[in-house]
């Protein structure tokens, strides 16, 4: 009898054993393993400010981080990713620097050094928490490989060819993912903010798609939009008197009115081409939004007729909603009245 409750203890206590292990293949120290110091180079970068920091030590050792790669003279992606990250930002608000952290690195260090990466981030009224880096080209290329956004094209000079290179992770889980600049900032934001930081507990109230109500028809205009401009354009909320709302860019209700239709398609579709061509228009444009220069999206003409096409019916949209409210007596402070300052800005 004595034996039989010894050999059933022995089973029990080989039982937890085993389970435990079995347990801790998917726990958190094993991620850290796998995705830690040996594996990520723990080369010295310097910040916008001229301090120098080590990549895994002092940069993603135990944190939640954003990582993209950018260059200062980009003229087409960059701009976009860093003005969707800018919202992201925004979003999570004064958690960043202290439980999510956003860092820049440049893919042109020769070009970018500190200073023109604190002048950029300034263009861009990038607040406190996200950091700006540079360093040696071998080291970046090192980190852009172990980071797994490593393009060959680019690097034999076609800066351009550069990929869409936004990383958001969590070093001591060892989740890592992949994220595009077009994505809604809200999703990047709660993916850094929240899923990253307890991804296996459902949130409090648990929402999904599959829940949310058929939305309506979305038309391409709007979808490109959406996608390609909404990081940088409001259509009517970046009011002087809202200016938590103001984007990079302009806001663009009854942009089709103020502006020719001819003069709007060619600017959307080629900025940098009327910048060359000294347009008196954009280089006003320009220097009135602190020199950030309207991005190339690449888009061709049946795209941007699509889109104003949606300017101008989300202005309209606008337009009567104002006046609805207006006419039911609704305080309409922040909303009424031209988006932009008038006088002061093209
Ligand atoms: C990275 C930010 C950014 C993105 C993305 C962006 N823009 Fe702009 N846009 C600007 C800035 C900044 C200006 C003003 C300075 C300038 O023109 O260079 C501007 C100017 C404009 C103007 C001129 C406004 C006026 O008063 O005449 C139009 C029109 C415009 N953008 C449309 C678009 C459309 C459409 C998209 C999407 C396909 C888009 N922009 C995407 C930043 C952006």
């Amino acid at each position: 009898m004595q034996r039989m409750v010894r050999s059933l203890i022995l089973v029990l206590i080989v039982g937890i054993v085993l389970a435990s292990q079995g347990g801790s293949l998917h726990a958190e120290g094993d991620a850290r393993d796998i995705w830690g110091a040996d594996y990520f180079p723990n080369v010295p970068l310097v910040t916008q400010d001229g301090k120098t920091v080590r990549f895994f030590d002092d940069l993603i050792k135990g944190k939640v981080v954003v990582i993209n790669f950018i260059f200062t003279r980009c003229q087409d992606v960059c701009p976009l990713e860093t003005a969707r990250l800018r919202e992201v930002q925004k979003i999570l608000g004064d958690r960043v620097g202290k439980d999510v952290f956003m860092y820049s690195i440049t893919v042109d260090p020769n070009f970018d050094k500190p200073s023109v990466l604190k002048a950029y981030s300034q263009r861009f009224q990038i607040g406190p928490g996200w950091l700006f880096l540079t360093g040696k080209e071998a080291d970046i290329i090192l980190l852009r490989k172990k980071l797994g956004l490593y393009n060959e094209e680019e690097q034999s000079g076609n800066l351009s060819a550069h990929t869409l290179s936004l990383l958001i992770g969590n070093q001591s889980t060892g989740r890592w993912m992949k994220g595009s600049p077009f994505e809604n900032p809200y999703v990047l934001a709660t993916q850094v903010g929240s899923w990253l930081h307890n991804w296996k507990l459902p949130p409090k109230e648990r929402r999904d798609y599959a829940d949310a109500p058929e939305v309506r028809n979305i038309s391409a205009g709007e979808n490109l939009f959406r996608t390609r401009c909404a990081a940088c354009h409001t259509i009517g909320a970046g009011d002087i008197r809202n200016p938590e709302k103001r984007r990079v860019g302009p806001d663009l209700f009854g942009v089709t009115q103020k502006r020719e239709r001819e003069w709007l398609i060619r600017f959307v579709m080629a900025p940098d081409r009327m910048l060359a061509e000294k347009d008196p228009l954009a280089m006003a444009l320009l220097a009135a939004y602190d020199n950030v220069p309207m991005p190339d999206l690449r888009l061709n003409r049946t795209e941007v007729e699509s889109l104003l096409t949606f300017i101008e019916e989300e202005s309209q949209r606008k337009m009567r909603e104002r006046r609805g409210s207006e006419a039911a007596g609704v305080d309409q402070k922040g909303s009424v009245g031209p988006a932009e300052p008038v006088g002061d800005r093209p």
